[in-house]
């Protein structure tokens, strides 16, 4: 406030003429002073003004009349005669904003009374600075406000006036903001705040803008307000995700609850304006069934058990939005990361079973497919076979195997498999499966029947019932029901002239052969047949097997005795000559057995005899021989009875008699015979008159024979047998020539067998081998009947060396 009188003198003129001039009208003095003059200060020469020398004011008393001593502002200095400002003077405190201020006073003067009216005029300084009324003003915009928007500001005050009052106002430079001043007529001034530029609360929350108010004063003063703006948000700006895109994989076997992904979508608003909540936009509803969002933190979450063979891929839009709607969206793209969780899986397309068992390698017999809902490794699928099977997987198109053999198949050996393939993914761990492919294989008639011997023996004791079941043969044919199916047959042909079916037959089914007959081992002893084993395939495959029957011996055979003939049919008498000595040979019984073996062992006994020292005979040769000299008391006639016993199991014996007459004369035997057979019945009268017929034959025979004995051998007249015997060939076997290889007869079947055995001393010679081209042609057996030899005609020739006679013996039995 402080006044400087140097610059005040010219404007304080111009006032104080107008002034002046007014207290010129009016008589009055009239002073200007500016305010805030120290005390003291010199406002006008009053003596000089009024006319009144100095000297005589502090005798006049001249004095400023005042009501209100408070309001004595200024005051007179009597010594210098001059208005001087007694007390600080404020015009503002005094007038205010009145754009005139006076102080009136009246001087006194007293010595005359005098009154004068004084005027003091108190002219403005700058001593105030512009003001605002507060320091700082507060400003809310809300940053939605549009361009130009106004915002009025309270202007400064100074309380000078004039031009000490506020002139001007300038705004701090800013971006967004202008200061338009207003003035109004009448009403004064005010200043807004002019939007030049949106605000944008995100980016600028608030801002202090210093707006100084100056006046016109000299020196110019100035006040200053601060500006505070704060800007108030508005929902101008809608939540932005931190990404346009999120992807994310996840692993299928996810439990359920799994944070999957965090979408973060912040809204660069404030308060309720800048509060995202999340949900899912655009979702089908089987996506929606997998995942839920948690609306506040945007965590999605996995809410079901995921497959990636059915979906492998999820697209989920989101929506973030604020309180009051503005939303933005972002998708989200799930890719499901595959778990090797499926195993393969085996389907069998076809299969071709049974398969026959000629089926060729590389058959195919089944197709399989394997599928695996896996991807990729976890989806390449390696196949096998399990175990030892004559079978492979041959992969011709991605996926598929056929099922083709490798060897050939025997159904005989396996006649079924169980194939187990084992399909294996590449995931880790692998998962495997197994399919068992039942397999059998069907019968081809591949395998005959097969004997289980390579031949077959039979034996079969002669004289066997028809229908006895001599042997079985079996075949074995592996095959399958008809296929392995065996019927047993004979093979036709002859044996022995006879068709087979005549011998045997077979039980087609069960192998059984039969006799049909009684079989007669003296008749043949041995026969083959073939069997053939046929199965029931088409075509049949067959075998055969060679069956030999033997037939064995039994003692049904009693010896024969060939000489003499048998009891009761001979009328042969052996003459002894009285001469005989002791030991001599008198007779030999010949006593032949069809049966073998033991039971063709002969052996010979003296069953009666009239004399029983005279003769004996030898157990095994037959032979009869004195056994003591003939004494002349002897009976001339000696019939001796013989048995002829076989060694068989019950043994058989044939007796005969051997009528013997001791005698050197010929015509006494006659007479002996007819004597000896006169007891003979009445029945035989018939056979008698043939007998004696047929003995007197045989007795000139007989005589014959005697004399050419007799003849040829004179050293031993006695003898009568004493030469080569032939055996009568009857007595062979009939089948002799049926022996095993080329008709040689075999060893055991030594002519020893059908002869007197023992006979150390004997004369008979024999033949011991021969075959069939050897025998005479005349020995042969003539048949009359087939069954039983009920006669027989022997026909022998005897050697000739030996002997140039024939024996004809001829004989019937009854
Ligand atoms: C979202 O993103 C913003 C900025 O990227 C970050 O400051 C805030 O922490 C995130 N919020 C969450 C919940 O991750
Ligand atoms: C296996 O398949 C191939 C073709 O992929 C074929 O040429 C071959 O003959 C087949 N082998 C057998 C044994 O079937
Ligand atoms: C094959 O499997 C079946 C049933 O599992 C069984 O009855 C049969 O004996 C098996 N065959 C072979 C040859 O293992
Ligand atoms: C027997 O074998 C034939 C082929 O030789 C075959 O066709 C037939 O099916 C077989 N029979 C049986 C019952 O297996
Ligand atoms: C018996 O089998 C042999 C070979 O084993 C064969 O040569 C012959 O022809 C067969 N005979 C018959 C009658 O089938
Ligand atoms: C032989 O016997 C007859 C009568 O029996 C007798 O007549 C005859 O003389 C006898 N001859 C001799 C040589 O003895």
């Amino acid at each position: 406030m402080e006044y400087k009188g140097l610059f005040a003198p010219s404007s304080m003129l111009v006032l104080a003429s107008i002034f002046s001039h007014l207290v010129t009208t009016n008589g009055d003095i009239t002073y200007s002073v500016p305010e805030e003059m120290k005390t003291g200060y010199v406002i006008g020469n009053l003596a000089k003004d009024l006319g009144i020398p100095v000297k005589t004011l502090s005798a006049r008393k001249a004095r400023l009349d005042l009501d209100d001593a408070s309001m004595r502002y200024c005051d007179i200095n009597v010594d210098a005669g001059e208005l001087i400002v007694a007390q600080r003077i404020d015009r503002e405190d005094l007038c205010g904003p009145s754009p005139i201020c006076l102080l009136k006073y009246e001087i006194v003067l007293e010595n005359p009374l005098e009154l004068h009216h004084v005027i003091v005029e108190i002219l403005d300084i700058n001593d105030n600075s512009p003001m605002f009324a507060s320091n700082v003003i507060e400003l809310e915009i809300h940053e939605s406000a549009d361009k130009g928007t106004r915002f009025a500001i309270n202007e400064a005050h100074d309380v000078d006036i004039g031009r000490n009052s506020v002139q001007s106002y300038r705004l701090q430079d800013n971006n967004h903001f202008s200061f338009v001043l207003h003035k109004n007529q009448g009403e004064g001034t005010y200043g807004e705040l002019l939007l030049e530029q949106e605000l944008d609360r995100e980016q600028q929350q608030e801002m202090k803008l210093l707006l100084t108010a100056t006046d016109g004063g000299t020196p110019r003063r100035s006040g200053t307000v601060v500006i505070h703006v704060t800007v108030l948000d508005a929902n101008d700006n809608a939540p932005v995700f931190s990404q346009n895109v999120y992807k994310t994989s996840l692993p299928e076997n996810s439990p359920v609850g799994t944070l999957v992904l965090r979408v973060n979508a912040t809204d660069a608003d404030e308060g309720t304006y800048g509060q995202v909540t999340y949900e899912f936009g655009r979702i089908s509803r089987d996506v929606s069934k997998f995942f839920t969002l948690d609306s506040k933190t945007g965590n999605i979450f996995l809410d079901d058990s995921l497959d990636f063979e059915r979906k492998s891929v999820y697209e989920l839009g989101i929506k973030a939005k604020d309180a009051l709607g503005l939303a933005s969206f972002a998708r989200v793209v799930i890719e499901i990361v595959d778990i090797n969780d499926n195993a393969p899986i085996i389907h069998l397309k076809s299969l071709n079973s049974p398969i026959p068992e000629n089926a060729l390698p590389g058959t195919e017999v089944a197709i399989i497919n394997v599928q695996d809902k896996d991807s990729e490794g976890n989806q390449q699928i390696r196949c096998a076979i399990h175990g030892n099977v004559p079978f492979k997987l041959n992969s011709s198109v991605k996926n598929y195997y056929s099922l083709v053999t490798t060897s050939e198949l025997d159904r005989e050996l396996v006649s079924e498999y169980n194939i187990t393939i084992s399909a294996t993914d590449g995931g880790s761990p692998p998962l495997s499966s197994f399919k068992t492919i039942h397999m059998s294989v069907s019968d081809v008639n591949d395998n005959p029947p097969v004997f289980k011997e390579q031949f077959y023996r039979a034996y079969v004791p002669e004289n066997n019932k028809p229908g006895l079941s001599i042997c079985t043969v079996n075949a074995i044919d592996p095959d399958w029901r008809q296929n392995g199916t065996v019927f047993y047959s004979l093979v036709p042909r002859e044996v022995h002239g006879v068709q087979v079916s005549s011998f045997l037959s077979i039980n087609g089914e069960t192998g059984v052969i039969h006799a049909v007959r009684s079989f007669d081992y003296e008749k043949f002893r041995s026969f083959k047949v073939h069997v053939i084993a046929r199965d029931n395939g088409s075509p049949p495959l067959s075998s055969n097997v060679t069956v030999s029957v033997f037939i064995t011996d039994e003692n049904d055979n009693a010896p024969q005795i060939l000489y003499p003939a048998p009891d009761g049919n001979s009328y042969m008498t052996e003459m002894v000559p009285k001469s005989a000595l002791s030991g001599s040979l008198v007779s030999k019984v010949i006593a032949v057995d069809a049966d073998s073996g033991q039971n063709a062992w002969l052996s010979y006994h003296i069953v009666k005899s009239p004399d029983p020292g005279l003769f004996t005979i030898d157990l095994h040769s037959g032979e009869i021989r004195m056994q003591r000299d003939i004494a002349e008391v002897d009976n001339t006639r000696q019939n001796l009875i013989i048995s002829v016993k076989d060694n068989g199991q019950p043994s058989l014996s044939t007796t005969c008699t051997l009528y013997l007459v001791i005698s050197d004369n010929l015509s006494e035997i006659s007479e002996l015979m007819e004597t000896a057979h006169n007891e003979d019945t009445s029945k035989l009268t018939f056979y008698l008159i043939i007998s004696l017929v047929s003995v007197s034959t045989i007795f000139f025979t007989f005589i014959i024979l005697v004399l050419a004995v007799k003849f040829c051998q004179r050293k031993k007249p006695r003898l009568l047998f004493d030469g080569a015997v032939t055996i009568p060939s009857a007595y062979l076997p009939p089948n002799y020539a049926e022996v095993e290889g080329a008709g040689t007869l075999r060893s055991s079947y030594n002519y020893d067998t059908y002869l007197t055995t023992g006979s150390r001393t004997s004369d008979f010679k024999f033949v011991t081998s021969y075959n069939e081209n050897s025998l005479p042609t005349i020995s042969t057996l003539r048949k009359g009947n087939e069954d039983d030899i009920d006669g027989f005609l022997l026909d022998t020739r005897v050697s000739e060396e030996v002997c140039c006679s024939y024996i004809h013996i001829k004989g019937k039995y009854g």
